[in-house]
C-alpha cells in the first residue's frame, strides 16, 4: 500500500492511499480537489473513497467535487453524518472497515470536535490523526474538553509503537520550537528537531512521523513524565493537570 502526502491550502496535507493490489484508491482529508485531481490524473489513478478524519472546512472542502468527479464513497463518523458533506458509509468507534486488502479500525477521538476520528490501518500500522495528534503538538480543543483530548490522545498512545503517525498539518517546526521552550534538555527531542530543520529547509514534509518518536519527544504525550512534571514545576500533580497546563501554554505560544 502506498501513501502519499499532498500539500493543500497553506499548510494541510491530504493523503492519497493506493493498494496496488487490489487498485482501490482512497484519499484522506481532501481540503480542496484540484491538487487530488492532478496527482491522481498524473499516476492514471481512479478514486474509490473519501476519508474525512472531522467535519472541518479544511478537511472536507474537496468531498463533493471528488465525489461527482470519481462517484466515490464518502467514508466518516456515523455521530457526524449531519456534517461531513455527502458521506455514504458512516461508520461507529472501534468498528473495523474494509479498505481493498486492508483492515481499517477506527477510533472515536474527540477533543479538536465531538466527531473526530482516527483511521487506523492494522497491517500496514498506519494511523491517520487528523488535528487530533500533530508531529510534537496536538490539535486545538474546539469542541470538546481537555479530559477528552487527553484521553484521546492515550487511546493513540496504546497504538503500537511503530506505528506511522499521518496528520492533517505541517505544524512541526512550530510545534518543535514550543517543545523545545518547556523540554529543552531532551535529547530525542532534540535530535528530532535537527531532523525536521533539514527537511523544512528543503521543503519537504516531516510527515508521517512515528509514534516512538512522538512518544519520547511530543510533549502532550508526555504528561505522565515526572521528568517533565518536575520541569514545569508541577511535581507530583496529576497527568490531567499538566495536560491542561501545557494545552494553555501552546494556545498563548
Ligand atoms: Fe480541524
Amino acid at each position: 500500500m502506498q501513501i502519499t502526502p499532498i500539500p493543500c491550502l497553506t499548510d494541510n496535507y491530504a493523503y492519497i492511499i493506493s493498494d496496488n493490489n487490489s487498485k482501490i484508491v482512497g484519499v484522506v482529508d481532501p481540503s480542496e480537489a484540484l491538487p487530488i485531481i492532478s496527482f491522481l490524473n498524473k499516476k492514471n489513478l481512479q478514486l474509490s473513497y473519501i476519508l474525512n478524519t472531522h467535519h472541518h472546512f479544511d478537511h472536507i472542502g474537496g468531498n463533493a467535487e471528488l465525489k461527482k468527479l470519481y462517484n466515490a464513497k464518502v467514508v466518516g463518523f456515523v455521530g457526524d453524518k449531519h456534517r461531513i458533506p455527502g458521506i455514504d458509509i458512516a461508520l461507529k468507534d472501534n468498528e473495523k472497515w474494509t479498505f481493498g486488502n486492508s483492515q481499517v479500525k477506527i477510533l472515536h477521538i474527540p477533543g479538536h470536535t465531538l466527531g473526530h476520528i482516527c483511521f487506523f490501518f492494522e497491517k500496514e500500522k498506519a494511523a491517520f490523526t487528523g488535528d487530533t495528534l500533530f508531529s510534537l503538538g496536538c490539535g486545538r480543543i474546539f469542541e470538546g474538553d481537555h479530559r477528552q483530548m487527553l484521553t484521546s490522545l492515550e487511546k493513540i498512545k496504546k497504538l503500537p509503537k511503530d506505528t506511522k503517525i499521518y496528520c492533517g498539518h505541517e505544524y512541526t517546526y512550530k510545534n518543535a520550537e514550543f517543545c523545545i521552550k518547556y523540554d529543552n534538555d531532551n535529547i530525542d527531542l532534540k535530535k528530532q528537531f535537527e531532523k525536521v530543520k533539514k527537511l523544512r529547509l528543503n521543503n519537504l514534509p516531516t510527515i508521517p512521523t512515528n509514534l516512538e518518536d512522538e512518544l519520547k519527544s511530543n510533549i502532550f504525550l508526555r504528561c505522565d513524565q515526572n521528568d517533565l512534571k518536575i520541569k514545569l514545576n508541577m511535581k507530583n500533580q496529576e497527568d490531567f493537570k499538566i495536560f491542561k497546563k501545557v494545552r494553555d501554554l501552546k494556545d498563548s505560544f
